[in-house]
């Protein structure tokens, strides 16, 4: 079966990889894609590669349309090897192709793969004509890695984005507007919490350029390509590489006996009755990226943990260390729990909450188990909090 031709002359030739749930840590239940597109211009040219344990599929797809010695040019947009992984296979079977690639994205290269490719450095404002149609680079450092760029095929009106914009979202349809627009969109998000935000900071610069350019389609290294809901997927990465405002309310715990996960419950009631979202989640059964995820769109966090040897659960120490690496944007936090004689699991929050970027709030713990006072004193704990929020 010949892949599919997505506008004229232009194919999606990447993997879809169905049954991935894990990408390093990131939970995908709905699998994952490695996009690759080829441009069947007077020059061909094919935009990125796929992971390496696809390589074989990868030239299949490009078999079906064209002989692989017959590419002539190969932009490299960013060297993870989600997308770079099939570059020595596809640099054995296209010997005549020369690869387009930034400075940092070279030296990455042949770090990983050594020093085998015929290399061209790109840089910003530079562009490449393929006869009939006309690239042009557009650097975006750290959107994903330092090397990061987008490309831009100014005919055709297509911005092939690699990792901004995507979403781990295998389906047999490949247009944002021919899929679930629920799963899309929380995978939009998904993704932006858990790849982007650690560089939120440098997305209005992107975004400063990607909006001057005239877009038919956003075609990313994963997932769906936008071509319905351009304009609102724009907003929300400006909306969140600022940090969404909301009265949102997340809360994260992990309990020994349950008397933390009482108090978490009791917290839930009271925010939740001064009017604003709440979504509790028992941390051993939800992972780290769906919290990163939601709270994402939140305006607030709680942790809760009892105290276990002197120091909150281990389970919650991963949840923080994730955290810390994210930098959550302008998020309200506090810690709750219970406690035998010590003490010492809210301490432990509160420091790794400092040092995740979030803006510390007075927390609530009582000793042992709470009883009826204790659990109207956590509901009061949770309304209170929620007006913080508002
Ligand atoms: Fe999809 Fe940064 O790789």
């Amino acid at each position: 079966m010949k892949p599919q031709e997505l506008v004229k002359d232009i194919f999606d030739v990447g993997i879809i990889d169905w049954t991935m749930q894990d990408f390093h840590g990131f939970y995908t239940p709905h699998g994952v894609t490695y996009n690759s597109y080829l441009i069947m211009a007077e020059k061909i040219c094919l935009i990125d590669t796929v992971k390496a344990v696809y390589s074989g599929e990868f030239l299949d797809n490009i078999k079906k349309i064209i002989d692989p010695k017959k590419i002539d040019c190969i932009i490299i947009n960013h060297v993870e090897p989600d997308h770079s992984g099939s570059m020595p296979a596809i640099a054995a079977a296209c010997p005549n192709a020369k690869f387009y690639i930034s400075r940092q994205g070279k030296g990455e290269a042949i770090e990983h793969y050594g020093d085998i490719f015929d290399f061209e450095v790109v840089k910003a404002g530079d562009s490449l004509s393929l006869g009939n149609k006309t690239l042009q680079f557009i650097p975006v450092p750290m959107l994903h890695w330092p090397d990061s760029m987008i490309t831009y095929l100014v005919e055709d009106k297509i911005l092939f984005s690699n990792d901004a914009f995507g979403q781990h979202y295998c389906t047999s349809k490949r247009f944002d507007d021919e899929v679930d627009t629920g799963i899309l969109y929380y995978e939009v998000k998904k993704y932006f919490a858990n790849i982007l935000l650690p560089y939120a900071k440098l997305i209005g610069n992107a975004l400063k350029t990607v909006n001057k350019l005239d877009l038919q389609l956003i075609a990313p290294g994963h997932g769906c390509i936008w071509r319905s809901h351009i304009k609102e997927l724009l907003a929300k990465y400006e909306e969140w590489g600022k940090g969404t405002k909301s009265s949102k309310l997340i809360i994260v715990y992990d309990t020994m006996w349950g008397g933390t996960e009482a108090m978490a419950r009791a917290i839930t009631r009271g925010a939740s009755s001064a009017g604003i979202t709440v979504k509790l989640f028992r941390y051993d059964n939800v992972n780290k990226s769906d919290i990163a995820a939601e709270l994402l769109t939140a305006g607030g966090i709680l942790f809760g943990s009892p105290t276990q040897n002197s120091g909150m659960m281990p389970n919650l120490g991963g949840l923080f260390t994730y955290l810390k690496g994210l930098k959550p944007i302008g998020k309200k936090a506090a810690a709750f729990g219970t406690l035998g004689w010590s003490g010492g699991a809210q301490k432990d929050m509160e420091e790794f909450m400092i040092k995740a970027g979030l803006e510390v709030e007075t927390g609530y713990n009582c000793k042992w188990r709470p009883r009826s006072e204790e659990i109207l004193t956590a509901e009061q704990f949770g309304y209170d909090f929620a007006q913080k929020l508002k």
